[in-house]
């Protein structure tokens, strides 16, 4: 019977083999899964020998990492914004860089001073960016939208998991075809790699994420492009539009919104690592918003 330090240090070199960069951390990470332990709890099992049944479930798991899956959807589970969010093949899995987004929301929503805004998060995904918000302004009323069945059932069961299930309103829709109320705040986290990009995404991505969900046309804007269209017609004066993109897609995003929302300031925000990664605008209010 082996010792479980010694099954770790073979799951290492079996991830290390099929090119896994981070495969001491993630060797502890598959079998605190498979053996149902915090990290504490399985450095004190190091001497123990784990029951067959585990080992062979700890296996499954290995191999699925070596054939590159995800971590996150081997384990479910992904840590954004400070809460645990579940995560399942078929929906992508949230990036740390959509803090960004959700950062900047929360200063226009401090800001804005209604306390019952209506926010859109439009590519909800498995729902972060609408549930992060739903969790920290109550009162706010959120539309959860994605065209993506299983990402509409993800967003609700984390929103349910969270606390927040009854203030969101998950719609499956293309884009706001489905919707039928203004908003104050939208905020679209839609595709935006170029398609002949994808090619050369690593396999975790290019394989096993949903392609709708990474797939943002010839220039990586055209699905976002299509949302600004749309969204002149429901975006309330005084409110505010925030997209995630890639740093290359600021000059035709800037260009968008002559063309869509002539009179909006443009502001860019960097994420962590220096890189633009939001765009946001901010329309003006009408002449009849203002109280003399
Ligand atoms: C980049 S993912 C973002 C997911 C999530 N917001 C996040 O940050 O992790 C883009 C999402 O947009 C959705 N999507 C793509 N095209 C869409 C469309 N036309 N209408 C609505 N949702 C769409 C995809 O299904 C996917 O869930």
């Amino acid at each position: 019977m082996k010792r479980l330090e010694d099954l770790i240090r073979s799951t290492r070199k079996n991830l290390q083999s099929a090119g896994i960069s981070e495969y001491l951390l993630e060797a502890e990470l598959i079998w605190m899964k498979a053996l149902n332990l915090d990290r504490a709890n399985l450095y004190l099992e190091f001497n123990e020998s784990p029951n067959v049944r585990f080992i062979e479930y700890a296996a499954g798991l290995v191999s699925r990492r070596m054939k590159r899956e995800p971590l996150a959807y081997i384990l479910g589970k992904i840590e954004f914004f400070g809460k645990e969010f579940n995560v399942k093949p078929g929906v992508l899995i949230p990036r740390q860089d959509t803090e960004t987004v959700v950062e900047e929301a929360i200063k226009i929503l401090d800001d804005y001073g209604s306390t019952s805004t209506t926010i859109f998060d439009v590519g909800c995904g498995s729902g972060i960016i609408g549930i992060s918000l739903a969790i920290r302004y109550p009162h706010a009323r959120i539309f959860s939208i994605d065209s993506n069945l299983q990402a509409c059932i993800l967003t609700k069961q984390n929103a349910e998991k969270l606390g927040v299930g009854s203030q969101l309103q998950v719609v499956q829709s293309d884009l706001f075809t489905a919707i039928n109320c203004g908003a104050d705040l939208i905020i679209a986290n839609l595709p935006y790699i170029p398609t002949s990009d994808i090619e050369s995404l690593e396999p975790e991505v290019r394989v096993f994420e949903p392609r709708a969900a990474l797939d943002g046309g010839i220039d990586g804007f055209s699905v976002t492009k299509r949302m600004l269209t749309q969204s002149s017609g429901l975006i309330k004066s005084g409110g505010a539009i925030l997209l995630e993109l890639s740093p290359e897609l600021t000059d035709i995003a800037k260009n968008q919104i002559m063309e869509v929302f002539p009179n909006s300031i443009f502001a860019t925000q960097r994420d962590l690592s220096g890189q633009i990664r939001v765009a946001i605008y901010t329309l003006p209010k009408l002449a009849s918003d203002y109280k003399y």
